[in-house]
């Protein structure tokens, strides 16, 4: 991480060759032991990685894949802890930018879209030391060299080597344009509390906006037209009636890209 122009993201880094668990999972045990905000863990090959949703996310092929998770210590309400997922989506997308050259879209809350198939997955996890925050863990999985994918994967996986045509990208420097752009939007974000100023760059790489999405809830599934993110993260979508729902939780799937 020679390269690093960040006052604190990724301050203290440490790199397994292998992991057997999940890089979000040592960055919790690193912040147990007092780790300051900022610490991050990559790993070239990860064996236990998770996603959303309790999936696995692997990373079994060395120099094919990012896997990183860094520490944030935010003195902020816990409820606004998922933002954090967003601004990393922002940070990821705008690396891709400027390293590769590729537009990217983002798909609410937390997926890196190229050519409609997902390139980047985001695991946000924050642990409480009563009602405060102890830690929030951005982890943060990107494709980068994968030349393809499992049969059930190959219609939504996407890496940025088979974008571009076959393009060989530096993952050291990949991952440290995510660190500095996320602490660039960081500190907007802690100067205000809220993504108000980050609102607009968010929507405007937002996938299907003004298109139609399905919502799928646990209770039932539902159709409306996105209209954007608000100051608090949360997906704004229109019914049919012309009234606006706000979607906040994690648990509902967003389809329609
Ligand atoms: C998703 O799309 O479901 C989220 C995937 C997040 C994967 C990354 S890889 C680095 C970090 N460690 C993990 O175990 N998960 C995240």
């Amino acid at each position: 991480m020679s390269h690093l122009h960040t006052r604190w993201a990724g301050c203290q880094v440490e790199a397994h060759e292998k992991i057997t668990y999940s890089t979000n999972q040592r960055v919790k045990q690193l912040a147990d032991q007092g780790a300051p905000e900022g610490t991050l863990v990559v790993a070239d090959v990860q064996e236990g990685g998770k996603g959303r949703r309790g999936r696995a996310w692997v990373a079994p092929v060395p120099g094919t894949n990012i896997a990183m998770s860094f520490l944030l210590r935010p003195e902020i309400d816990p409820s606004r802890a998922s933002m954090m997922t967003l601004i990393a989506a922002m940070a990821v997308r705008a690396a891709i930018a400027d390293v590769t050259g590729m537009d990217t879209k983002i798909k609410w809350p937390n997926d890196v879209i190229v050519n409609k198939k997902k390139v980047c997955g985001i695991l946000t996890e924050m642990t409480m030391e009563e009602e405060y925050i102890q830690s929030v863990v951005v982890g943060i999985g990107i494709n980068v060299h994968n030349e393809s994918f499992p049969e059930e994967l190959k219609e939504k996986a996407t890496s940025l080597l088979i974008e571009t045509g076959g393009g060989h990208f530096s993952r050291a420097e990949i991952t440290a344009k995510v660190l500095e752009h996320f602490e660039e939007y960081y500190e907007k974000f802690i100067a205000d509390g809220d993504l108000r100023r980050l609102q607009e760059e968010y929507n405007s790489c937002l996938t299907a906006i003004g298109g139609k999405v399905s919502i799928l809830a646990p209770e039932k599934t539902w159709e409306g037209i996105s209209r954007g993110i608000n100051e608090e993260g949360a997906l704004l979508v229109e019914k049919e009636d012309g009234s606006i729902e706000k979607i906040t939780s994690g648990e509902v799937s967003v389809r329609g890209i």
